[in-house]
């Protein structure tokens, strides 16, 4: 007899089941909350788009382009794309700035400030705190103005969510990789001196060196730090605007008491930043233990075919910054199932469904069984299931009007009539 295939999640991906579902709704719930009381609003993007959006604006020559993507070809039947690449994207900035351009929406007054959630696709080899479909929460400020107090304030909504959510030993990195005017000088600066060490480097960093040698500055390899540590620094080399926009951005963070450190080899892995980077590393995670990373990219609208626009944003990886917040050990109380109602005999079965539903209204978590169960059976289920409390409801209860709540922790029963028992288990809600 031929086995049967046993079907498996792919490679890299994974199902995220309950409890750990209740967390990630937590999780995202906190974010939405605090986005939008900094006056952020949802945007939803397709999670595929043209494969030369990505490439134009993360850029080729980035691992993400050149190796990581999931690339494939539109159908025939979709005539206008005929013979063109789609890709799953792999971040969001690239979607959140197409639709931008496309919706007109440089119209709208003010700086335009956008969030999203959804899962990225990249092909990374996976291991703890990363997977090739990964999730990402992030936001992104479109609009006319550049001023250092939008980068600060973005941070500080940043440090607000992780702190809201108790994220343990998070430290915050700044960086100002310049602009279009000073990076330049700067990068062939460093590939001169590069290529004079260029016998000391790994064939990454060596083919980095003519590629794009901000990134040797990311290198982990030991043996290639003590040659990066003598580079030249791009805090040297800013021009006369970058270094007030950076000495600006790092006085706006002290007003907001967000404390940072300065790290000059943050340059981040994709290609559209200019001036500010930042990325927020957290406890718990091994290697993978950048919980978000973000930074500003001016001239990415531009580049993309719509008008001159500033902007910049951050996406928070999900998976880890959950991950981060199980290995502190210091879960959110989250609500349970409340009441499990345990109902004898077909004459108390009408009555069960309509408290049941009246106990939902009233924001409670409450199983029914479906079927009639013997009444030890069913509180074992009840118990089983973890509900706090046991609604009994059997033909001479229905017949008095008065039913019995049994608190299962320690066995406590009380008699209420239908008033002071839907009153009494509301006003106990917010502790279930
Ligand atoms: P990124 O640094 O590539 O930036 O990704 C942001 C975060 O996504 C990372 O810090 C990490 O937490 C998470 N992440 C990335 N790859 C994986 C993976 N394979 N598995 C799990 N988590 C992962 C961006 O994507 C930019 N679009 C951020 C941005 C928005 N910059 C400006 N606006």
């Amino acid at each position: 007899m031929s086995q049967q295939k046993q079907f498996r999640a792919i490679k890299g991906t994974r199902d995220i089941l309950p409890p750990d579902s209740s967390l990630w709704n937590w999780f995202e719930r906190q974010a939405r909350e605090t986005f939008e009381s900094y006056s952020f609003r949802d945007i939803r993007t397709p999670i595929f788009e043209d494969t030369d959006l990505f490439a134009r604006s993360v850029g080729t020559d980035t691992d993400i382009v050149s190796k990581e993507m999931y690339t494939f070809s539109a159908s025939s039947e979709a005539a206008s794309h005929d013979g063109e690449q789609m890709s799953l994207r792999p971040e969001g900035t690239a979607s959140v700035c197409r639709a931008y351009i496309e919706h007109g929406m440089h119209t709208l007054p003010g700086n335009l400030k956008l969030y999203y959630s959804g899962p990225m696709f990249r092909r990374e080899r996976p291991q703890k705190g990363r997977y090739r479909q990964f999730y990402q929460m992030g936001a992104e400020v479109l609009g006319p103005s550049d001023a250092p107090g939008i980068d600060a304030e973005v941070i500080e909504m940043l440090v607000v969510l992780f702190r809201r959510v108790g994220l343990e030993k998070i430290t915050l990195y700044v960086n100002s990789i310049g602009c279009k005017e000073c990076r330049p000088k700067y990068v062939e600066l460093l590939r001169v001196e590069l290529r004079n060490a260029k016998d000391q480097l790994g064939p990454d960093s060596q083919r980095r060196i003519e590629t794009n040698p901000l990134r040797v500055l990311d290198s982990k390899l030991p043996e290639e730090q003590v040659i990066i540590e003598r580079l030249p620094r791009i805090s040297d080399h800013l021009c006369e605007a970058c270094r007030a926009h950076f000495a600006k951005l790092k006085d706006e963070l002290a007003l907001r008491d967000i404390a940072y450190e300065e790290n000059w080899r943050l340059v981040r892995g994709l290609d559209y930043y200019t001036r500010t980077t930042f990325e927020v590393t957290a406890a718990g995670l091994g290697s993978q233990n950048a919980v978000c990373g973000g930074g500003r990219y001016d001239g990415l609208v531009e580049l993309l075919g719509g008008p001159p626009t500033k902007g910049i944003g951050f996406a928070i990886g999900a998976d880890r910054a959950i991950l981060s917040i199980q290995e502190s050990g210091k879960l959110p109380h989250l609500p349970g199932l409340a009441v499990f109602v345990a109902w004898m005999g077909l004459k108390a079965y009408p009555t069960a469904v309509a408290m049941a539903r009246k106990l939902r209204e009233r924001g409670l978590i409450v199983e029914l069984p479906a079927e009639e169960m013997k009444f030890k059976k069913s509180l074992g289920l009840a118990d089983k299931l973890g509900a706090k409390y046991a609604l009994i409801i059997g033909e001479d209860e229905v017949a008095s009007g008065t039913y019995t709540l049994k608190r299962l922790s320690d066995a406590n029963q009380q008699k209420l009539a239908e008033p002071e028992l839907l009153e009494y288990l509301e006003s106990e809600r917010r502790g279930l």
